[in-house]
């Protein structure tokens, strides 16, 4: 188990060099983009059984084609927010006010909200709408049309598409370089998720192992709300744009 690195009084002190945030749903809310575990959020209007799980796609893969094809469409008609954009200009801004300083998204949002307001170092730990993974070739091709139709694979012109997206009882994508970047944080911020799924809300107990702060920022106290350091309540273009301003006003 990696070793706590510094004290908490050097903490206080030290400007956070590499700064890891997870990201949900939440963030993009604003956007328009349903969350899902909130009042009428996408899990009270279907059921995960039924589009999200690689057991539905077997029973039945038009119904789980058709819930992904509408999202698909549907992101493509959101904006990112202010909350997208203060993270990106803390991503562009960080390295010179810190020396060698990074900040890495991990999101669970399969959005491509983060890419779009221009931040690069994003990990999709939960896959991406706008891309789709041929079960015959393992090719990943961007895409932005429905699969409902069962379209060939650019690859290989097999008609055995699916949504790239990780589904309940599958594994996370790039759960290797988000060790990475856990390993050598400084500071580790949530955004805007309800710390219900795993591993994504086990990163916080992960982040205090190593000897890193702690913040969340959401709407509610997340279920794992108790690991952090601190907790920032209010709307994620509200609260995030204020502690980016914060983050990149602060001297060390
Ligand atoms: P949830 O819907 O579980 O949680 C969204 C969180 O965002 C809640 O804690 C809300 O209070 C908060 N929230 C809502 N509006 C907000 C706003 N305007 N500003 C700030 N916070 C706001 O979404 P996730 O935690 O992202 O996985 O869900 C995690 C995973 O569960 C998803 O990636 C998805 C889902 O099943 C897969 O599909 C694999």
């Amino acid at each position: 188990m990696a070793q706590p690195r510094r004290s908490g009084m050097m903490r206080a002190m030290a400007l956070p060099q590499h700064i890891v945030i997870l990201t949900g749903a939440g963030i993009s809310a604003e956007s328009g983009i349903d969350t899902f575990r909130d009042g009428g959020g996408l899990w009270e209007q279907h059921r995960v059984e039924d589009v999200a799980t690689p057991e539905a796609f077997e029973r039945a893969p038009d119904l789980v084609l058709r819930f992904y094809d509408m999202r698909r469409a549907a992101i493509q008609e959101r904006h990112p927010n202010a909350a997208h954009h203060w993270l990106a200009r803390l991503e562009r801004e960080w390295p010179a006010h810190v020396a060698g300083g990074s900040v890495t998204v991990v999101t669970q949002n399969v959005d491509d909200l983060h890419l779009r307001a221009g931040s690069q170092a994003v990990i999709a730990m939960h896959g991406q709408h706008l891309s789709a993974w041929c079960t015959t070739c393992d090719a990943r091709h961007r895409w932005t049309g429905p699969l409902i139709d069962r379209p060939p694979c650019p690859s290989c012109e097999a008609r055995a598409l699916r949504p790239d997206i990780v589904w309940f009882g599958e594994v996370p994508y790039e759960m290797d370089a988000i060790m990475a970047a856990m390993d050598r944080a400084d500071l580790f911020v949530s955004i805007g998720t309800s710390g219900a799924v795993y591993p994504a809300a086990g990163l916080v107990r992960l982040a205090r192992e190593i000897g890193a702060e702690t913040l969340e920022l959401n709407l509610e106290r997340s279920q794992g709300s108790a690991w952090f350091d601190e907790t920032r309540l209010g709307r994620a273009t509200e609260v995030v744009p204020a502690w980016v301003d914060e983050m990149l006003k602060r001297k060390e």
